[in-house]
């Protein structure tokens, strides 16, 4: 059985918690909510190996790969993935249904949807519940940066390599290497394609 996964919070290491993939957690985790006192990961997060988090994160159901670095103030939902050696940047919310492939960064205040048409209440006036509505989901491949202020709304595919500026509102898929801009999102231009090293 591999051995628990270390937690380091800005440089410092708290102890462990989660399981690395295909780990059983070998013993009760003290307090399965809280790892740091700054710190949120529940129980059932499964994290890579040298992940490193600021403080103030809050994480439930997802997983995050290898050596990826999450900012303060980032919420990862449950059923989303975050690849390996990613940068996700402080304030960003990663929501239920996104997939970000490896090496992908992600700006300040990024946000993700999934929900196109969302609503508190049912028809009758009763708080909605996970049975009232379908996530929908949006794929962020290997390599991408997405800019800080970015809305990523649902059902969008992001190829390898784009680049999507500061505060864009991405409502339609983006081409591999596309620079995308402005509200809503248009490509600017073309990057050259970055190498691959895999
Ligand atoms: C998108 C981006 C890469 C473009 O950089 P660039 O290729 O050097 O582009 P330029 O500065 O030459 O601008 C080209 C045109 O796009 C416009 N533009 C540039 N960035 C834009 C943005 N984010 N939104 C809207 N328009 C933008 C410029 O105004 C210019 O328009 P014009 O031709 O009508 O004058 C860059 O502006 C950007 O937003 N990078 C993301 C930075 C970021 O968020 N980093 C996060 C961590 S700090």
């Amino acid at each position: 059985m591999k051995a628990p996964v270390n937690i380091e919070v800005d440089g410092q290491a708290t102890g462990s918690v989660g399981r690395y993939p295909s780990q059983t957690p070998s013993r009760p985790i003290p307090d399965p909510t809280v790892i740091d006192r700054y710190l949120c990961i529940a129980p059932d997060v499964v994290i890579g190996l040298n992940v490193k988090f600021s403080k103030f994160v809050n994480l439930y159901g997802c997983e995050v790969g290898d050596d990826t670095k999450i900012g303060a103030f980032v919420e990862i939902q449950k059923n989303a993935k975050v690849g390996k050696r990613c940068k996700i940047s402080s304030h960003t919310f990663i929501c239920e249904g996104v997939t970000i492939e490896d090496e992908v960064f992600v700006g300040h205040n990024v946000t993700f949807v999934n929900d196109t048409f969302p609503r508190a209440t049912t028809g009758t006036g009763t708080l909605q519940t996970d049975a009232d509505w379908h996530v929908e989901t949006t794929l962020v491949k290997r390599g991408v940066s997405i800019g800080s202020g970015a809305t990523i709304l649902a059902n969008v595919v992001i190829g390898e390599n784009a680049l999507i500026g500061a505060g864009c509102v991405v409502t339609s898929d983006v081409p591999a290497d596309a620079v995308m801009v402005g509200n809503p999102g248009r490509v600017l231009r073309y990057l050259k394609p970055r190498g691959t090293h895999e």
